[in-house]
């Protein structure tokens, strides 16, 4: 089944939102396949981030990144990549649907909330960068009543 990378950022972790957050997609019939709090090193954040690094705004994301620690999770499930772009609300919170999460805790472009893979191409790149030593293969017993 397909699988995506979530990351709860600095913010999200500071504000205590890491809970709900899980929970969210926990309720939405996603599994969680691999979690992790970390601090991320500045190389490691331009890594994950490389494909903006030619953005004004690139300096600064690493630095928001790299501020406190992060909370780092593959979610698997159908459509999971997208459903979970949707569940997450566009970039700029202020454009983001109430309900989403960046409608719902975040005000501010630099100060989001959450990362979460935007194709299915970029969550297979991202997870082996997180997790490269795997994620976890267990099996939910409710998946039948999730899932046709
Ligand atoms: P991007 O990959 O375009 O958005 P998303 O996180 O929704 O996939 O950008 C990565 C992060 O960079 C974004 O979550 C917040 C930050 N960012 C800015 O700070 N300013 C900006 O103008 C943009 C486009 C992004």
């Amino acid at each position: 089944m397909e699988q995506t990378f979530i990351m709860i950022k600095p913010d999200g972790v500071q504000r205590g939102l890491v809970g709900e957050i899980i929970k969210i997609f926990e309720q939405k019939g996603f599994y969680l396949k691999g979690m992790k709090l970390v601090n991320v090193e500045r190389p490691f954040a331009e890594k994950h981030y490389e494909d903006l690094s030619s953005k004004p705004f690139f300096e600064g994301l690493v630095e928001y990144i790299i501020s406190g620690p992060v909370v780092a999770m593959v979610w698997e499930g159908k459509n999971v990549v997208a459903t979970g772009r949707k569940i997450i609300g566009s970039t700029n919170p202020s454009a983001s649907d109430p309900g989403t999460i960046r409608g719902s805790f975040a005000v501010e472009i630099g100060r989001n909330v959450i990362h979460g893979s935007d194709s299915v191409e970029s969550a297979k790149k991202e997870i082996a960068l997180w997790f490269h030593d795997g994620t976890v293969n267990w099996h939910s017993s409710l998946h039948p009543w999730i899932y046709e």
